[in-house]
């Protein structure tokens, strides 16, 4: 319902299940029907970065793009440039090391 209830837990189990990107979209800022759900998120997915480079994985397979409900087309574009991007990227490591230790 909201960008503000994707818990960072959420991302890294997705990373963890073998995701190799994982895309939040949200309302523009001041646009949140929950008041200041997608500001939140923003702070979430800064910290979920420096966490990722910590742990090595590019920091670019997480990507938060606002996009409002109207915007469908935004929403195409969006949905296809991350999808070619992360392709570009190649397989997560970290589905590899948990390939590994499976
Ligand atoms: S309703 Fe909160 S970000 Fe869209």
């Amino acid at each position: 319902m909201c960008s503000g209830r994707v818990s960072p837990h959420f991302v890294l189990k997705a990373f963890q299940k073998g995701a190799d990107g994982v895309l939040i979209a949200a309302c523009h800022l001041g646009e949140c029907h929950y008041s200041k759900g997608n500001f939140m998120t923003a702070k979430r997915v800064e910290v979920l970065r420096d966490m990722f480079k910590f742990i090595g994985i590019n920091d670019e397979r997480l990507r938060l793009e606002y996009i409002a409900t109207s915007e469908s087309d935004k929403l195409y574009r969006v949905f296809n440039n991350f999808t070619e991007h992360i392709k570009s990227l190649g397989p997560s490591p970290l589905k590899r090391k948990v390939a590994a230790s499976e």
